[in-house]
């Protein structure tokens, strides 16, 4: 089948103060493909969907639709030209109801607000009916799980009316079946028509659902190619050269206890609790995995654990300290406990302050860089700055400048530099390696890893069957809001992957 142009991009270039983000970049999408756009954190992939969106000019190079020049002077040109995007961090308002989010992405139109809210309402429901999402229009956005605001953001690039749809690392928020969902989705979209642009890591996704691939390295477009070409190991080396595999220690037996929960419940919702009486025992020197299919109650327990708000009854203990609910986050920190939360800019980041301030966050409160009152600035520069140089966070042209201007990546990368800087006696990771490349993703399982080896208690929540397989010492699936079965390395895949349906 021929398929014709529909956007194409063509030697883009693109600097953020005097920092040559895109260099010579070349992208080509056509009409019925799922295109994969594939690169390490930071090689500029979603600056240049950003400039496809309308969001950045390019200051060199031109975009076509339907192979006509054209000149985006914003997203609403991008929109008339039937493009959209899903952005790695979503733009939703989260007080406001998903209908009324679906109309702030719509130009203005004629009649009363409340006509169009049950207007716009009423084809929510079709296009979400016709889509499988189990969304309704009157839901609260702030209410929403990850992957039901992110249903709402395709419901709203495409009852704006796109054709050109750009997701840019979709499932990086996504459980491993709410990914296939999406991807599957995605697929019927293209067999409609639709021309899709599928920013991943995830290479044997890219290889499985991609029409078309191209990958990118610092700044420019390396290659593009047929899935058909090229197998998982081959994309590995060409969007990070050679990813080290994970090279593991030797396993001691683990210490004293160091975390105990018991009888952890949150409130009944609807029928039911999202955690429903968790007993979990956390040893010195051990990684700790929890497997599940996705929203089986992880979420709830890393916030819990982590302190971040959520209501609970029954106690989390920690060894030498007590009740770590009477724990403030300064307090934790002194108690050197690491979070790594799945949301990384709704809980770990400030996207707005510095990175340097992002980094004292954890530090201020012990008083190393001269408490609150007298920071001092320069010591933490310099200690910002060592802690970027030593874990890799690319595109740090000044520890002062925004962390919001970090690739999705590196801002993880950020967030990991400053929980693992003080030596965790406890861990906690809730999908840790998400949204990293490959080898950034090997070095965070080997960061847990050491941890382990210096005698930390590692928590690590993951709905990667495989990481959790590799990295676990004891292994506890999760279902329904419960542990309902426990696991000893070297555990059985099958017997996990059982465990985690049959509760279901
Ligand atoms: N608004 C901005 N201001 C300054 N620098 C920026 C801005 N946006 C992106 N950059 C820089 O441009 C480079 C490319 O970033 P981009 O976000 O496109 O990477 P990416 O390929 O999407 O990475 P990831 O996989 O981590 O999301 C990075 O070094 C990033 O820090
Ligand atoms: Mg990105």
């Amino acid at each position: 089948m021929k398929r014709h142009n529909a956007l194409q991009l063509r030697g883009v270039g693109k600097t953020f103060d005097g920092f040559q983000a895109l260099q010579q970049a070349d992208f080509l999408v056509r009409w019925g493909e799922v295109h994969a756009l594939l690169g390490e954190n930071g090689a500029g992939k979603s600056t240049l969907m950003n400039i496809a969106a309308g969001l950045y000019a390019p200051e060199t190079g031109e975009l076509l639709v339907d192979d006509n020049p054209v000149r985006l002077r914003g997203p609403a040109d991008a929109a008339r030209l039937h493009i959209g995007m899903v952005h790695q961090h979503f733009k939703l308002v989260r007080p406001f109801s998903v209908a009324e989010n679906v109309l702030l992405g719509l130009p203005a139109g004629q009649g009363s607000h409340r006509r169009r809210l049950a207007e716009i309402s009423e084809r929510i429901r079709q296009q979400a009916a016709a889509l499988g999402f189990a969304i309704r229009p009157e839901q609260r956005v702030a209410e929403l799980s990850i992957a039901e605001q992110q249903r709402v953001e395709i419901l709203k690039v495409l009852l704006a009316g796109a054709r050109i749809l750009i997701l840019d690392e979709p499932t990086a928020v996504l459980t491993d079946g709410e990914g296939e969902r999406l991807l599957e989705t995605l697929r019927a979209l293209s067999a409609e028509g639709a021309a899709v642009v599928l920013v991943t890591h995830r290479m044997q996704d890219a290889l499985t659902y991609a029409d078309r691939l191209t990958v990118m390295r610092g700044g420019r477009t390396l290659r593009s190619l047929d899935p058909a070409e090229v197998s998982v190991d081959e994309l590995v080396r060409l969007t990070v050269g050679d990813a080290q595999p994970l090279a593991d220690t030797p396993r001691r037996a683990a210490g004293a206890p160091l975390l105990t929960v018991r009888g952890l419940r949150t409130p009944e919702r609807g029928g039911r609790r999202a955690l429903d009486g968790i007993d979990l025992e956390l040893r010195a020197g051990e990684i700790y995995g929890i497997a599940g299919v996705g929203g089986n109650g992880q979420g709830e327990l890393a916030d819990v654990l982590m302190g971040l708000p959520q209501p609970y009854e029954g106690e989390v203990r920690l060894e030498g300290f007590g009740d770590l609910a009477a724990a403030a986050s300064a307090r934790r920190r002194d108690l050197r406990i690491a979070a790594i939360p799945a949301d990384r800019y709704g809980s770990a980041l400030a996207g707005g302050l510095s990175v340097a301030d992002n980094f004292a966050i954890g530090a201020v409160h012990s008083g190393r860089f001269g408490g609150l009152a007298r920071l001092d600035r320069r010591a933490q520069e310099e200690a910002t700055q060592a802690a970027v140089t030593q874990f890799d966070v690319q595109g740090v042209r000044s520890v002062r400048q925004k962390a919001a201007l970090l690739s999705g990546g590196n801002a993880q990368k950020l967030v990991i530099a400053r929980e693992f800087g003080r030596e965790p006696r406890l861990v906690l990771a809730h999908s840790p390696s998400r949204g990293l490349d490959v080898r950034a993703g090997a070095e965070v399982q080997a960061r847990l890893l050491a941890a382990r080896e210096a005698g930390a208690a590692v928590l690590l929540i993951s709905e990667d069957l495989d990481e959790v397989l590799a990295l676990a010492d004891r292994i506890g699936v999760m279902s329904a809001g419960r542990l309902v079965a426990e696991f000893q390395r070297p555990a059985d895949r099958q017997a996990i992957g059982h465990a985690m349906v049959n509760h279901a």
